[in-house]
């Protein structure tokens, strides 16, 4: 081969290599967002170790080496940013309404920072997003129907902001949601019917109020795990609650519901319940006791009154403190148990302080007998 045949080949092997490496150049939509993105986060919190440092526009954020810029904080598939998952530095700032232009975005994290401010409706118009968590963050404003865009949402977590307003009902059109998180905001009203594929519900410490009704729950088969703690829900707990199919963890404690009606399962897969510190009047459901998998109960700081049924016995967690109960069947102390949890706080005048169940002290007997308007004989 001639020198000016290799010459040749050595340039036409540039050529094609700067075709390709031009190929993997960042779409210029997706450059405008990205340094959208990171100018509407206030500089003097971008310290040099971060994510966010290493941004520098001067190299293009998908074309490899990363070795001094875009170092992390995104990842690309070809010339598409197709993640933006910032550190949790304390970033502080807004979210650019620029984001939308990453029309590729299958995964927006920006957890543990201190972004503010409303999160931008265009963000809901990203066709591919499928995980979207801004947990722990200060984003403020209501949840807007328009969330309903987000077709292939998977996983939705924005707890620990100050999100208010009530729940859209626009909800149930995600269809592929999954997990969903607002736990510790501000958002009130009723909750709406929830998307049907739904298996970890969490809308702890918000002050959600109104009934558990049925047309909420009624086509979630999938439902695992529910935490409604902390709200303002009210009304009787409905026995077709404890039936939804999958459901194995409950834990509606610290409300204002005022009784609970549980039927027997057929089949069920509950594992643990937490009612405590609710108003729940009434006898301790025995039902309770035909859930084959049920292995902690609470019932804390409740009204209620009568006896504990023998059937408890079998669990592993009981905690009952706090009531108004009477009469303490044998089989608690028959040896063959080993329960943990409180009996303390109730009207029991013969739970044995050799036991740790006994450890916190029963209720003064004026009280008890207030309790039971004065029917109750001091033998009980
Ligand atoms: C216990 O469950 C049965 C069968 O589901 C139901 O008929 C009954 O009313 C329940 N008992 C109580 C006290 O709720």
């Amino acid at each position: 081969m001639s020198t000016t045949a290799i010459h040749l080949l050595l340039l036409l092997l540039l050529f094609f290599l700067s075709i390709t490496t031009a190929g993997a150049a960042t779409v210029s939509s997706d450059i405008v967002a990205l340094k959208a993105v990171k100018s509407a986060i206030n500089p003097t919190t971008i310290p040099s170790y971060t994510c966010l440092h290493s941004w520098d526009f001067t190299s293009d954020p998908c074309s490899p080496p990363h070795i001094t810029h875009f170092l992390c904080g995104l990842s690309c598939s070809g010339n598409r940013v197709t993640q933006l998952t910032l550190d949790p530095a304390g970033y502080s700032g807004t979210l650019s309404p620029l984001v939308s232009q990453l029309t590729q975005l299958i995964t927006i994290d920006l957890s543990d920072n201190k972004f503010s401010g409303k999160i931008p409706t265009s963000l809901f118009t990203l066709p591919n997003l499928q995980t979207l968590i801004l947990g722990s963050n200060s984003f403020s404003g209501v949840i807007p129907p328009a969330i309903s865009n987000l077709k292939k949402l998977q996983t939705l977590d924005i707890s620990h902001n100050s999100l208010s307003g009530s729940l859209p009902t626009s909800l149930t059109s995600l269809t592929e949601l999954t997990r969903l998180d607002l736990s510790f905001n501000k958002l009130t009203g009723p909750i709406p019917e929830l998307p049907r594929n739904i298996i970890q519900l969490a809308l702890k410490a918000n002050s959600l109020s109104g009934y558990l009704q049925k047309h909420s729950f009624n086509k979630l088969t999938q439902l695992e795990v529910v935490e409604l703690s902390e709200n303002s829900l009210t009304g009787t707990i409905p026995g077709w609650f404890f039936l939804i199919p999958s459901l194995q963890q409950v834990n509606l404690a610290n409300n204002y519901f005022t009784g609970v009606e549980v039927f027997k399962p057929v089949n069920s897969n509950l594992v643990a319940v937490d009612l405590g510190f609710n108003k729940i009047s009434g006898y301790p459901p025995t039902n309770f006791s035909a859930y084959p998998l049920l292995a902690s109960l609470t019932l804390s700081y409740n009204k209620l009154r009568g006896r504990i049924p023998g059937e408890y016995s079998k669990l592993s967690r009981l905690f009952l403190d706090g009531n108004f109960l009477i009469g303490l069947p044998r089989e608690f102390f028959s040896g063959k148990t080993s329960i943990s949890g409180s009996l303390g706080d109730n009207c029991l005048k013969s739970c044995p302080v050799s036991s740790e169940l006994c450890l916190k002290k029963q209720k003064p007997w004026s009280i008890c007998r207030q309790a039971y308007h004065g029917k109750l004989k001091p033998k009980s």
